[in-house]
């Protein structure tokens, strides 16, 4: 039986990351997978992290299973940091909240959620998106349509055209949108643009469900939330999937949330009882060790300010990065790159073609998607001059 299965190409994103890390070339860039890296290229542990993870161990007295639907102070901590401190649907106690085998966890918990609400619907995906999530969201049976979002030829949102796919949507659709930093292009939607499609979902019905991984990556943790509680504070159902992995660097912990927006308390607490029977199914508990470390963080005030100092350190550095790359992009091939400034977190697509970036690896061991998306935070000063000169020479 199992003999008849052949092998299959390796994941777009992670099969070229291995491709790099096997490269022997010293001189080699690995912009592939959204991570964090260091100016030495390591990925490195909060501090707020290695505290809390120093008295988890050193308090832990047992390893039995943790309640399905997580920690209580990872789901308050998250319910706040996501939606912020004051937020109504918090203080109506209309959120329920499941911890989930991280971001891609609560995006799958998410679309079986929808499925199980409203079989038929459709989920409109921005052109383009992560690709993970076609095989995330169609594993459960949803069908997509898409949208148009990015304007490759200036590097912009096309926001008029966004609107005209998403008039479209109706009530019993699903509406994906990036919470902040898109993940692939990093060209984000304006306050105002959010208030437009928050209107939108009022008017037509349909459902936002929000990918929510790169809080405080972008302009800040409070900045890069604020489209998504806009959307929350006008529309009554608003699903969303946030992770710690980038923000708090838990990427292999598997650390991520569920939160479901509903019009009161009944419903929010039936949502809770569908994703822990859904969560059974998949895969029975959610893994420990990253959601009480981000518990931990986040209910203890010195960790937290802790954190936030350093992830808005980090912050800060992508935008340095941006500068960076744009200045020595624009001096050694006279072109313009204004637009890696412009856009937020660690993504952007840098323009080039399939041909320049299959080069770009060929020649000089620079890995970046083949749509030319690269992550910022694998730029560092010692290899962006290099960077620079390698792409100038394909251009
Ligand atoms: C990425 O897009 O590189 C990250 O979200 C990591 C992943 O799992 O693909």
């Amino acid at each position: 039986m199992l003999d008849k299965l052949e092998r299959v190409p390796a994941d777009v994103i992670l099969g070229l990351a291995a491709a790099c890390r096997a490269d022997p070339n010293p001189d080699k860039v690995d912009l592939t997978v959204g991570i964090y890296m260091d100016e030495q290229g390591r990925c490195p542990v909060f501090d707020a992290v290695r505290e809390a993870q120093r008295t988890l161990v050193a308090e832990e007295l047992t390893k039995a299973y943790m309640s399905p639907a997580g920690d209580e102070a990872f789901l308050q901590g998250m319910g706040r940091l996501v939606l912020g401190e004051g937020s109504q649907a918090l203080r109506d106690r209309r959120v329920g909240s499941v911890q989930a085998p991280g971001g891609c966890g609560a995006l799958r918990l998410g679309a079986e959620i929808i499925r199980v609400a409203a079989p038929d619907a459709r989920v409109w995906v921005s052109n383009p998106t992560w690709p993970n999530h076609f095989p995330l969201l169609s594993s459960v049976g949803l069908v997509f349509e898409t949208y148009r979002y990015y304007e490759a030829s200036d590097h912009t949102v096309d926001f008029d055209g966004m609107v005209e796919d998403l008039r479209r949507a109706t009530v019993g659709d699903v509406v994906l949108l990036h919470g902040c930093c898109h993940n692939p292009c990093g060209a984000d939607l304006t306050l105002e643009q959010w208030g437009v499609i928050a209107g939108m979902a009022e008017r037509q019905g349909f459902t936002p469900f929000i990918d929510f991984a790169y809080q405080g990556l972008g302009d800040g943790i409070e900045q890069d939330a604020a489209g998504l509680r806009l959307m929350v504070e006008r529309v009554p159902e608003v699903i969303i999937a946030a992770s710690c992995s980038k923000n708090m660097g838990l990427y292999r912990e598997r650390a991520g949330i569920a939160l479901f927006v509903c019009r009161d308390e009944v419903n929010a607490q039936a949502l809770v009882s569908q994703a822990l029977v859904v969560g059974r199914r998949i895969y029975s508990m959610p893994p420990a060790h990253g959601a009480l470390l981000a518990g931990r963080v986040l209910s203890s005030e010195a960790l937290t300010v802790s954190w936030r100092a350093e992830l808005d350190a980090m912050c800060q550095r992508i935008q340095g990065l941006r500068s960076s790359l744009r200045r020595k992009l624009e001096d050694k091939s006279g072109g313009d790159f204004g637009f890696i400034e412009r856009e937020k977190g660690m993504f952007s697509f840098l323009g080039l073609s399939v041909e320049q970036a299959l080069r770009l690896r060929s020649e000089y061991s620079v890995y970046m998607l083949d749509s030319s998306r690269i992550n910022i935070a694998g730029v560092n000063d010692h290899n962006v001059d290099y960077l620079a000169a390698a792409v100038a020479a394909v251009l």
